[in-house]
């Protein structure tokens, strides 16, 4: 009998290679690799790795995640997913469009864990697949980009308040500027020059124009004379930056205003997690404020996207990593590092600093005002190829003597032929 039964442990020994499966995996592609960013990706990877799973890092670096998209659009059309890419927005239902992530693997788990109670319906549309269904990408957190990033040292030696009105910023930068100051630290990428526009836009068009220009594509708001003084705005802001600015990445920018060698940045709040990474305080070192706007809020929800993957241990991989990603301590953590607010409705803000705070509160006043609108230039509102056809006439105009009447034109132009 003894002798049976060790026979039999033996056996189990032997065949459980063979039967067992060598735990979670997960190929992970994502653009997080400037300092706040890779110490918020950080908790995750840390996280997956305390549950058993073996984390294969893709990063590819690039702010705004340009870069990223066309690596992951290779690896896609080679017929190579990754296990979980970032991925956000309608990007998302375009890629279920080319039926690379059916049969939804971690749909299981957000219904399991209810995923449909914890976060807001408007978060939840934006990571669901077939027919907004089901679940197919997990949200970390929700970005506000319509933000001005400031050095309060600056600000206060040179008696400038932080401005409400784009009338108010002109005049500080004017003062700065006279002061051997620069005012506006930008990088001159297109996806960043892009940031700024949205900003500006919702600033002078305001809530109901942003919503008929940038997620119905309405002609008469993208060719009307709004549209022609935000182009006008976008050349004043032109004016305010170095000439270093060009090709310079969202993260140096930041260095700038950090350093005090420019005053002011408009950054979604990824950039917090910058000044927060060297230790430096809202309302002591720097300032953040919302740009001009009557309740508005730009939003951005980054997500991961699971694709169709086999063998047991990348299913298991995408199940945990999904699982860990609406974790409410994950979220809390996370978003202290990144410079967001939770996805999650239930963490409790008590102890985020005061930028984050006023994200929450604004976002709930915006989503009241009918306010809460997707960002476009962060791939929030519309398909790749129409935010594209926008962001290269701002581009054009930013970088060029164009006026802002045939900016206006060549943006009705772009987007009736990216339709
Ligand atoms: C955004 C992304 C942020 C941040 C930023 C700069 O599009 O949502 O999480 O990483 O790009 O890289």
């Amino acid at each position: 009998m003894k002798m049976k039964k060790m026979l039999i442990a033996l056996l189990a020994i032997i065949l459980t290679p063979s039967i067992s499966f060598a735990g979670p995996k997960a190929e992970v592609l994502h653009w997080w690799t400037s300092g706040g960013e890779a110490k918020a990706l950080k908790v995750l990877k840390d996280d997956f790795a305390a549950q058993g799973g073996t984390w294969l890092d893709m990063p590819v670096a690039g702010g705004g995640g340009d870069a990223a998209m066309q690596t992951l659009k290779t690896r896609i059309v080679s017929g190579d997913a990754p296990a979980a890419a970032q991925v956000k927005g309608p990007t998302i239902q375009e890629y279920d469009d080319q039926g690379v992530i059916k049969p939804y693997n971690i749909d299981a788990v957000a219904k399991a864990e209810n995923w449909d109670k914890l976060v807001s319906k408007q978060v939840a549309r934006h990571m669901k697949c077939n027919n907004f269904t089901q679940y197919c990408a997990a949200p970390v957190n929700i970005h506000r980009i319509d933000w001005f990033w400031a050095n309060k040292k600056v600000l206060d030696s040179n008696g400038i308040k932080m401005p409400t009105t784009w009338k108010q910023f002109n005049a500080a930068a004017d003062k700065l500027k006279a002061a051997g100051i620069i005012p506006f630290a930008h990088g001159g990428q297109p996806w960043q020059d892009a940031t700024v526009f949205e900003a500006v836009a919702l600033g002078i068009g305001g809530n109901a124009f942003y919503k008929r220009a940038f997620m119905d594509l309405d002609p008469t708001a993208l060719g009307g004379s709004t549209m022609q003084k935000i182009f006008d705005q976008m050349r004043k802001l032109k004016s305010y930056t170095d000439p270093g600015s060009p090709g310079r990445d969202w993260n140096v920018a930041t260095g700038m205003v950090m350093d005090g060698k420019a005053a002011f940045q408009i950054m979604g709040d990824w950039a917090k997690g910058e000044f927060s990474a060297k230790g430096l305080k809202p309302g002591v070192d720097y300032i953040c404020s919302p740009t001009p706007s009557k309740k508005g809020y730009l939003y951005n929800v980054d997500s991961f996207i699971f694709y169709r993957v086999k063998g047991a241990d990348k299913l298991e991989g995408q199940k945990l990593l999904a699982s860990l990603i609406m974790g409410k301590n994950f979220q809390k953590v996370f978003n202290m590092y990144k410079g967001s607010i939770p996805a999650r409705l239930d963490v409790s803000m008590a102890d985020f600093d005061a930028c984050a705070k006023k994200s929450n509160s604004d976002l709930n006043a915006a989503s009241k005002a009918g306010g809460l609108l997707p960002s476009y230039a962060h791939g929030m509102a519309l398909k790749g190829a129409q935010a594209g056809a926008i962001t290269d006439v701002v581009t054009e105009h930013f970088n060029s003597n164009m006026s802002s009447k045939d900016a206006t034109a060549k943006l009705v132009a772009a987007v009736k032929a990216s339709q």
